[in-house]
């Protein structure tokens, strides 16, 4: 701590991202990273990219790309804001919505960890909705929030999706509320909430490209959302990075949104390895959440997470677990190749039987 310090900088416990270990030996499962290479149309793209789109400031409002994400999801480009992953452009909504006095945010108690963090640094407050004893979001509690509302569908770190009814119940109650529905998981099998913006101009939808288009190591994610919302975003971006996408994430993103046969079938075989992952882990004795996630929630009833993700790290296999009560017998498993997962459940089966 230092005394130039601001009185909020004191106040702030910033996030802690997962463990990014570089060696390609290692099974890494603890980040949810997608299972499969990048599209070869998004690779060739990047690698094309001409010496003179680098000599030069960057669109800084990824025209291009903007329109395809507006024509993959049927909105107008106006309804869609990009910038450096989906943890800038929340960061941009709590700055633009969600910072006023009196009018706390309420996200569910066991939920992205990071959403307290941007409440510490440019809200007031937030308050925490507990969740139902089935690790479910509280959809009843949530509702009758007077504020505003910001959740993940599925849920992280359960990977528990919840339905669009209940997602629209939030939305109409209180019309005067904004609802965030973060959508960082989209693609594994939940209902995404887009086709309720043409309704609801109270719901902001944020995705990325690091999950459902194994782009991670790009950073790029965008909002989707009525005109105003989207415009309340641009003003935050313009006063703080007018070009948050570099050239080379913009093309590579647009080429990867295009490749549609590669996204079907990149979601497919995670929708399928998944599948894999719950039914061994179940066999060796595992309590598996329902997940439409690229994760799994899984608990043991004889070992904690941390003991299973301390064993795993010693076999060069990471996943991930946390020093919190609620989550103490957990571990989240990401869903890996059949290769990776296979070598995780001998592990697993050699820990177990020891
Ligand atoms: C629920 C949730 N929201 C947002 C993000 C951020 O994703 P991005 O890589 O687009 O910043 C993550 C990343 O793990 C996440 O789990």
């Amino acid at each position: 701590m230092n005394r130039l310090w601001s009185h909020t900088l004191k106040g702030l416990s910033p996030y802690t991202p997962g463990e990014q270990a570089q060696s390609s030996h290692i099974v890494k499962l603890n980040t949810n990273e997608h299972a499969l290479q990048p599209s070869s149309l998004a690779i060739a793209a990047a690698q094309q990219i001409a010496p003179e789109q680098l000599r030069r400031y960057p669109d800084p409002t990824s025209a291009h790309l903007t329109r395809a994400i507006a024509a993959a999801n049927t909105v107008s480009e106006d309804q869609v804001l990009v910038a450096n992953g989906s943890d800038e452009v929340l960061a941009f909504a709590w700055a633009a919505f969600l910072s006023d006095r009196g009018t706390i945010p309420a996200i569910p108690s066991l939920t992205y960890t990071f959403y307290p963090v941007w409440a510490q640094l440019f809200g007031h407050g937030i308050h925490f909705v507990p969740m139902r004893p089935d690790f479910k979001i509280d959809i009843e509690a949530m509702t009758a929030w007077d504020g505003p509302l910001v959740f993940p569908n599925p849920n992280a770190p359960s990977g528990i999706g919840i339905s669009l009814e209940s997602i629209e119940s939030m939305l109409s109650a209180k019309p005067d509320r904004l609802v965030v529905v973060d959508e960082a998981y989209y693609g594994f099998g939940a209902a995404s909430a887009s086709e309720l913006i043409s309704r609801y101009d109270n719901l902001l939808i944020t995705r990325s490209f690091s999950k459902s288009h194994a782009l991670a190591g790009l950073r790029v994610g965008y909002a989707l959302g009525h005109v105003d919302l989207i415009e309340g975003l641009r003003r935050v971006k313009d006063s703080f990075n007018s070009y948050p996408l570099d050239a080379i994430a913009q093309v590579t993103a647009t080429a990867a949104i295009l490749d549609t046969e590669w996204f079907k079938q990149a979601s497919d075989t995670v929708q399928k390895n998944r599948e894999d992952l719950t039914q061994n882990l179940t066999e060796l004795g595992f309590s598996v959440l329902p997940s439409l996630a690229n994760f799994v929630l899984a608990s043991h009833p004889h070992h904690s997470g941390l003991a299973i993700t301390e064993y795993l790290r010693t076999q060069d296999i990471l996943v991930r677990s946390w020093p919190n009560e609620m989550l103490l017998p957990w571990v989240r498993i990401t869903v890996g190749t059949i290769e990776q997962q296979s070598k995780l459940f001998s592990a697993l089966a050699n820990y177990l039987s020891s």
